[in-house]
């Protein structure tokens, strides 16, 4: 974290320096934070940010599972999002939402107090490749995906990242890019930090909500392909599905769409030809060539 960097913490700017928490906060401790992650872009007319509003309701959702408070309303948030960007001038990048519980809390595990929220902007380069398609393979992973029962999956908080590193952990040991999860019942899932397309005979499909988080990308997706004419469907998609794909892509935030050229022995062209349309297509929105989705960015 660049020191320099201006960070928006309960209504402050600080710095990286002083964007800190102690050890033994619960959401460090406990691993009780919830977060968002959305893409920042550089539009002719200035930052714009990638549906903030459906990150933000995505993060109060978060909350809501969880039984939790933040401390900030929406209004709140997005305000933060618009000045943190512009304190560090970024253009093409990402920006963090986190709400947390930032004081310590060495035996307490149900603090009775709001979230506190931090907002950070980092710019595009050094670990980010936002926007890099260059296709991935990918494995069916040893691990299972979170039960529903065990936890809520559709919030995206910290302590369900775990389930996600030791399914990317499987698969770089194992030589691959990513690692795919079953659910308890053998239908594919998602990836660690990603929603899972394949395309069959002409079709696209997709597993349905209530076992996965509700990727932002997925429903820009969905919302999308029925302007392309490419048939969707979602539905549960099992290991076989994946063997027999003609083409199977990732999608998450970083990178709207990421072509997959392998998933276990099988491999594939990367991008097919259905999943080049749509890679094309978001494009051509995110760089600000196709003007027919307004509603997907909010100016900062
Ligand atoms: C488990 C999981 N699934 C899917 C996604 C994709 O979600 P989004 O498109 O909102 O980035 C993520 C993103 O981090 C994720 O962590």
């Amino acid at each position: 974290m660049d020191a320099e960097r201006f960070v928006w913490m309960n209504g402050k700017m600080t710095t990286g320096e002083h964007a800190k928490v102690p050890i033994l906060s619960h959401s460090f401790s406990r691993g009780s934070a919830i977060f968002e992650s959305l893409g920042v872009h550089d539009s002719p007319e200035g930052p714009k940010a990638f549906r903030l509003d459906k990150h933000i309701a995505r993060l109060e959702h978060s909350a809501a599972l969880l039984g939790m408070e933040m401390r900030c309303c929406s209004k709140e948030i997005e305000e933060a999002v618009s000045q943190t960007v512009r304190a560090n001038n970024v253009g093409r990048g990402l920006i963090k939402i986190m709400a947390y519980w930032g004081h310590e809390a060495v035996v307490d595990l149900v603090p009775q107090v709001p979230l506190d929220v931090a907002v950070f902007a980092i710019p595009n380069g050094g670990e980010l490749h936002l926007d890099d398609p260059s296709p991935i393979s990918t494995c069916l992973s040893k691990w299972r995906k979170l039960h529903p029962s065990t936890v809520p999956v559709e919030a995206k908080a910290v302590g369900n990242y775990l389930n996600g590193y030791l399914a990317r952990k499987d698969a770089l040991d194992r030589g691959f890019d990513i690692g795919l999860l079953q659910d308890e019942d053998g239908f594919v899932a998602e990836g660690s930090t990603e929603s899972v397309f394949l395309v069959k005979d002409g079709m696209l499909l997709t597993p349905p909500l209530g076992g996965i988080l509700s990727g932002v990308s997925r429903m820009t997706i969905l919302e999308v392909v029925p302007h392309l004419k490419i048939p969707i469907l979602e539905q549960e998609i099992r290991v076989d599905d994946l063997r027999s794909a003609d083409e199977i892509f990732t999608a998450h935030s970083g990178v709207k769409v990421h072509p997959v050229c392998r998933f276990e022995d099988h491999e594939l062209l990367a991008p097919g030809p259905i999943t080049k349309r749509l890679l094309e297509a978001i494009d051509d929105i995110i760089f600000f060539r196709d003007d027919r989705f307004p509603h997907f960015f909010q100016a900062l």
